[in-house]
């Protein structure tokens, strides 16, 4: 049986190489032997951005701009716009009654962006179930697999929970969804920071021009004990190798470069003018495409238009399976 996967991400910005390798590698490697939904999540972005809807948005477009960009092939990928799909909503309020407050604020990924927005004194309701909703972004499309970051980890694991109660309580319907981990799920920034972000200042956006790359390759946080060329460099924990190890297809020239960097006698400057020709050799051809899709505006409009379609019906014959399991009112003979 051909399985389903289905990812999303938050339009709030661009897609940067934390994005790449933490699930959008995987979703274009996928696409062709899967039933492949790509969910533009913008119902919630607004969860911690609801002033700024504009915002919001506007990134619409830059999202599915990056998707294509990155290789998603609308001909076997389904890009959908999550609020016009009111069915997905419908479905987080059903869900709702299926997991406890304290389980939510159980949720390590929920806190730690908790403690990052300074919502932990007065956290706005829709934040907290955020997690919900995408539970039931996951299982309205009867989605097997769920290719995520490591951060996410947490939220498949409640939609799992989520579903399984649905499916004790009401017969099953639901499919329990899995996560599926990338070769590297977990990019730190260019300062070496475990946390990436755009206002941290740290990352690489796939729409980013050669120069800012270079820049951004050049400022990278090393080993700072590693003076002089000749001193003895630490491998572990330096940001330029974990960028060598996520991106770099010659993974034996990549441990013969750490075995000299180690012993000492190979610069800084060497091994980052090898990340900037690797990182380059996947950014040019993601530019290029951007550049082509950007003239053409339009057709990316249609593909979420008829993207949004095809997943709003998927959504809705399951969101039929779902009311007539609850025995709502009207939902059916056999309610
Ligand atoms: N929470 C995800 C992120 O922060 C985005 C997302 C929304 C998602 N709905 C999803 C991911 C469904 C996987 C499945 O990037």
């Amino acid at each position: 049986m051909r399985k389903t996967i289905l990812t999303g991400d938050r339009p709030t910005g661009p897609l940067h190489l934390g994005h790449y390798v933490g699930s959008l590698r995987q979703r274009v490697a996928l696409q062709r032997e899967h039933d492949t939904y790509v969910l533009i999540a913008d119902l919630q972005a607004l969860t911690d951005h609801f002033d700024e809807p504009e915002m919001v948005r506007d990134h619409v477009v830059e999202v599915a701009l990056d998707y294509l960009a990155a290789g998603i092939d609308p001909a076997v990928a389904t890009i959908v716009v999550q609020s016009r799909v009111p069915e997905l909503a419908e479905l987080t309020v059903y869900f709702l009654n299926l997991v406890t407050v304290a389980r939510l604020q159980r949720n390590p990924t929920v806190k730690d962006e908790m403690r990052q927005k300074g919502f932990e004194a007065d956290v706005p309701a829709g934040f907290l179930v955020y997690p919900v909703s995408q539970a039931a972004d996951i299982a309205a499309f009867k989605a097997h697999l769920v290719p995520v970051g490591e951060d996410q980890l947490p939220m498949i694991e409640v939609a799992a929970e989520i579903v399984r109660r649905f499916n004790r309580i009401y017969g099953t319907t639901l499919v329990e969804p899995e996560a599926l981990l990338g070769a590297v799920s977990r990019l730190p920034g260019t300062d070496g920071e475990a946390k990436m972000g755009k206002t941290l200042g740290n990352v690489i956006n796939l729409s980013d021009p050669p120069d800012v790359v270079a820049a951004r390759v050049r400022g990278m946080f090393t080993d700072p004990r590693h003076l002089r060329v000749e001193d003895p460099g630490t491998v572990e924990g330096n940001p330029v190798f974990a960028y060598l190890d996520a991106f770099d297809p010659d993974a034996a020239e990549v441990e013969r470069l750490k075995q000299r960097y180690r012993t000492g006698g190979l610069g800084d400057t060497v091994v980052k003018r090898r990340l900037l020709e690797v990182l380059e050799a996947l950014l040019e051809p993601i530019r290029r495409r951007r550049a082509e899709w950007e003239r053409d505006r339009g057709a990316v409009e249609g593909i979420l238009r008829e993207g949004t379609a095809r997943g709003r019906a998927a959504a809705a014959a399951t969101l039929g399976e779902v009311r007539r399991a609850m025995r709502l009112y009207g939902a059916g003979p056999d309610a």
